[in-house]
């Protein structure tokens, strides 16, 4: 554990995770990956899937992401030429007559995995259990209509609850973004999502716009933030933890491909601002510790309402 680390003392988040973005694996590829304190594999079949198992060979302990070749649909071991179907099944041992029952069923070093919206996810659980949720495409996205746009990830020294209690950290965007405080959003929880929403009045040259700004959360990995009104705009946020003090923040926007010209200025100038105050954030959480039993006074955000929501993700 680094000294980084102790500064959160909080477990790892059960859930979906993106892992890669779909245009870094091509069919017939294979990266080696660690995110959730967790070594594994990551490979794309012939048919287009992706599919991902546990890093070491349950064989000799050969690391699979390594000198490792894909056959078919199948991941063959460096070592001795075992084959491994995605569900963690041993489907060939080219100099074994007879391969044992056991390696022919599926097992708990097959890693769920989910490819959508241009990313790849997978389910982590500390005690592998089976997803205990889906993800689901989001409308605007599969439409069609709306495009990728800008990209943008950045390795920040915090855990995800922390990252994520920012948004009910209500005081903190006047002194640190210089934003108007915002008016605390409705919240509220379905399982294991959490939906928010905002109405604001948005200045702009051409007068008060009304706007919202809807937010649904599928559990810790991942939120789906729409802007209305002002602009049409949808932040995908990912979250990945890579160990308890550390998490892989993604950042992708959409855009309606027909969004009006002078939406676009906006839009871009909403990327920015988002950046910008992520950066803020960073700056901060570099160095910031959790406190279990914090300070509160009125006028901060509902803090411990949120921590609670969150903690339905820990095991
Ligand atoms: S170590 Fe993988 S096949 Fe032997
Ligand atoms: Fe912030």
């Amino acid at each position: 554990m680094s000294a980084n680390s102790k500064r959160f003392d909080l477990p790892l988040p059960f859930g979906w995770f993106a892992v890669a973005r779909s245009d870094e694996l091509a069919a017939g590829d294979i990266r080696p990956l660690e995110y959730c304190e967790s070594e594994f594999v990551l490979w794309r079949g012939e048919d287009g899937t992706a599919r991902a198992l546990d890093a070491y060979c349950p064989h000799l302990g050969a690391h699979l992401g390594y000198e490792s070749a894909v056959v078919g649909n199948d991941l063959r071991c460096p070592f001795h030429h075992w084959h491994f179907a995605g569900d963690g099944t041993v489907t060939d041992i080219p100099y074994a007559k007879v391969i044992p029952p056991k390696l022919k069923r599926p097992c708990d070093r097959a890693w769920p995995v989910y490819e959508d919206m241009g990313m790849i996810f997978v389910w982590w659980h500390p005690h592998k259990a089976a997803p205990l949720w889906e993800l689901t495409p989001v409308t605007e996205i599969a439409d069609e209509k709306w495009e990728a746009t800008e990209y943008k990830e950045w390795i920040v020294d915090i855990p995800i609850q922390e990252l994520t209690e920012n948004g009910a950290d209500i005081a903190h965007f006047a002194p640190l973004h210089g934003t108007k405080s915002p008016p605390v959003p409705e919240f509220k929880a379905d399982g294991y999502t959490r939906y928010s929403s905002v109405s604001t009045k948005m200045p702009t040259p051409k007068g008060i716009v009304d706007g919202k700004i809807t937010v649904r959360a599928p559990g810790p990995g991942v939120s789906f933030t729409r802007f209305h009104g002002i602009t049409e705009m949808l932040l995908m946020q990912m979250h990945t933890p890579i160990d308890s003090g550390h998490t892989l923040l993604r950042h992708q926007y959409y855009i309606p491909s027909a969004l009006e010209e002078s939406k676009v200025n906006v839009t871009k100038a909403l990327v920015r601002e988002t950046s910008r105050q992520i950066e803020q954030d960073i700056a901060i959480w570099k160095h910031k510790k959790y406190l279990k039993e914090p300070t509160l006074v009125n006028g901060d955000g509902p803090i411990l309402a949120y921590r609670e929501f969150f903690s339905r993700y820990y095991a």
